[in-house]
């Protein structure tokens, strides 16, 4: 359907943008995309390293309805959505590191930062969905993890930032449509089979949380498995790592 598509040189933060330009009026949906970003913000108040390059750097308004409740899954969701693009496209195997991070061959490809923007009127809650994506940076100065991008995990593909940024919000679009009618019970397996972490040792909070990777529940939280007990965290302030 109908997007309000801008394309910028240079943006603050495309999350940012499209706050500014979200209206009153749920469609048609703002998509801001920049080649830089010069306030790019990751999850958990990290910033994102957003140089020019021919990256992608991609938000879109989105209206749920059935109010904040109903918004439990949908990082989740977004991870799936954009996996399955870029899958369409030719980049196969991906992985998702919970909560959505975007992995290949064990390296961070991209990531996606879900904001709540409001409630537009009764039950319609906007959302800010970002996704950034490595597609053809070939050196990053600013990046604190292993990482890698389209271009060299997939360097037979000829990947083109217009193709990308399509097929992603066809298939977020719809993605959150299903979501919407069926909650996140539809996306458990879909998100499960590219868990990277599944049966890895794992740690949170420097060490106070431990266990091994043991999926997601129905609700979208990540299950760690300390012997016989189960124990689930919820993706609001946490973050898994490999021990
Ligand atoms: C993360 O892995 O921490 C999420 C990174 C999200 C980065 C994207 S780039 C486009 C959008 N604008 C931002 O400022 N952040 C998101």
């Amino acid at each position: 359907s109908k997007v309000d598509l801008h394309v910028l040189e240079e943006v603050d933060s495309t999350n940012r943008e499209v706050a500014r330009r979200l209206g009153l009026v749920s469609q048609p949906l703002p998509v801001v995309m920049a080649d830089c970003q010069t306030q790019g913000r990751g999850r958990l108040g990290r910033t994102w390293a957003s140089p020019k390059g021919e990256n992608i750097y991609l938000s879109v308004g989105l209206a749920l309805s059935g109010g904040f409740g109903a918004l439990e899954g949908l990082s989740l969701v977004l991870g799936v959505a954009v996996a399955r693009a870029l899958e369409a496209l030719g980049a196969n195997p991906l992985g998702l590191k919970w909560p959505n991070d975007l992995y290949a061959f064990n390296r961070k490809l991209g990531g996606i930062l879900v904001e709540i923007q409001g409630e537009l009127q009764e039950g319609c809650v906007q959302v800010i969905a970002g996704i950034g994506l490595n597609v053809h940076m070939s050196d990053a100065e600013d990046v604190d993890q292993p990482w890698v991008s389209l271009a060299n995990a997939w360097p037979e593909i000829r990947w083109r930032r217009s193709d990308i940024a399509a097929a992603m919000l066809n298939e977020i679009e719809r993605a959150v449509r299903i979501f919407e009618q069926d909650g996140f019970g539809s996306f458990k397996d879909s998100w499960q089979a590219r868990d990277i972490f599944l049966d890895m040792p794992l740690k949170a909070k420097d060490g106070e949380l431990q266990g091994i990777g043991a999926g997601i529940d129905e609700k979208g939280n990540y299950r760690l498995q300390q012997g016989d007990a189960t124990i689930s965290v919820g993706a609001g302030d946490i973050s898994l790592r490999i021990t």
